[in-house]
């Protein structure tokens, strides 16, 4: 089958490859991919920062395609059914064990840039019927992660939500908060983009640019106190302002390191209010089924900000990790 591989630690060392294509084994299926997404983690891979890899291996973590060939034993999906792949086939459900977190696709198994893949049946989900495969290869990182940020803080009619940039996982956080009837606060470093959130139903907007102290607007908007959850995607430069701008209660997810990986924040905010600083590693099969129903129901559209072929890989993995240029989710399309 076709490919691509990455050859080295850099974001610009794919190549076109032949490899054996896959065959299902017992318990498997075998899934033409038609899809993949990327997120900020395929960049961390590529660039060296994540261990893992043994080079050249098939990059890209999300996936979404069509069931081609099954396996003995597999009764749950059929040929023709159309699904979207997990990070972590191992996962199932349940509190994370290493023999379940260590094997990621595109990182230890092979990832989305290929003709096809085979992964056990109980690691696909079916993808929301409304989608598209580039939009449900959206949602196996993002929007699990997402759902898991919902579920943690009981976010309901009246919570509000604050989401840091308007990366792939906020901008699920905030279709899903709005599906459960929060109010949401989010910021960004453009304006621009600040105003496309608005059109997807964000009540309040800050520019942290031009707004440092958001956690004091945070504050004021909420006449003193503070949000019930905060995705806490920033790290190094925002989870100080996060453990302030939270409520009593509170819930800071604790999820990602666009701004770095080492935090110092005041604990007795944290001891004061009684927050609950909740760490999160993506979630499970059974998490991302969740999310992928609730998507459903809601007839959520992922935001996809721009469409990529498999050829384009270097130019994807560049926009990315530009931070910040783009809106949502980056996605290929592909075509062999
Ligand atoms: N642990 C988990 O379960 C999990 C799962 C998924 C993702 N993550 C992590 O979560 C983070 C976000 O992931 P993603 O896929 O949404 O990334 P992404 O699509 O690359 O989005 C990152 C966004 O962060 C914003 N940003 C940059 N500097 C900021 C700052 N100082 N303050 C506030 N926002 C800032 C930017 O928004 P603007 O352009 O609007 O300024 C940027 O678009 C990454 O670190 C990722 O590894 C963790």
């Amino acid at each position: 089958m076709k490919a691509i591989e990455l050859t080295a630690p850099r974001l610009d060392a794919f190549r076109a490859a032949t490899v054996a294509t896959p065959e299902p084994q017992r318990g498997e299926v075998l899934i033409r991919l038609r899809a993949a997404s990327l997120n900020f983690v395929d960049v961390a891979v590529a660039s060296g920062n994540y261990p893992g890899p043994s080079f050249p291996f098939i990059p890209v973590v999300d996936g979404a395609g069509e069931i081609v060939g099954i396996g003995d034993g597999v009764s749950r999906l059929g040929v023709n059914d159309r699904v979207t792949a997990h990070a972590k086939p191992r996962w199932i459900g349940g509190r994370p064990r290493p023999y379940e977190t260590t094997q990621m696709r595109g990182l230890t198994l092979p990832g989305s840039l290929a003709e096809y893949v085979a992964l056990p049946a109980n690691a696909v989900v079916p993808m929301p019927a409304h989608l598209s495969f580039e939009a449900a290869a959206t949602l196996p990182i993002a929007a699990t992660t997402a759902w898991n940020a919902i579920r943690a803080a009981d976010v309901g009619p009246g919570s509000v939500v604050v989401l840091l940039g308007t990366g792939g996982v906020s901008i699920f956080t905030l279709q899903l908060a709005k599906a459960a009837g929060a109010t949401v606060v989010i910021t960004s470093s453009s304006d621009e983009k600040l105003e496309r959130a608005k059109a997807l139903g964000a009540d309040h907007l800050i520019n942290y640019r031009s707004t440092p102290a958001w956690d004091a607007k945070v504050l004021e908007l909420t006449n003193g106190l503070g949000a019930d959850l905060i995705v806490e995607t920033g790290g190094a430069a925002t989870f100080a302002r996060s453990i302030n701008a939270a409520a009593s209660g509170g819930t800071v997810f604790v999820i990602g390191f666009v701004t770095g990986t080492e935090a110092t924040a005041n604990l007795l905010p944290i001891i004061v209010k009684a927050l609950k600083v909740v760490g999160n590693n993506t979630g499970s099969v059974s998490d991302l089924h969740d999310a992928a129903r609730a998507i459903a129901a809601a007839r959520i559209e992922p935001v996809i900000d721009t469409v990529y072929s498999q050829d384009q890989a270097a130019e994807a993995y560049a926009h990315m990790a530009a931070g910040g240029r783009h809106f949502g989710k980056l996605a290929f399309a592909l075509s062999w």
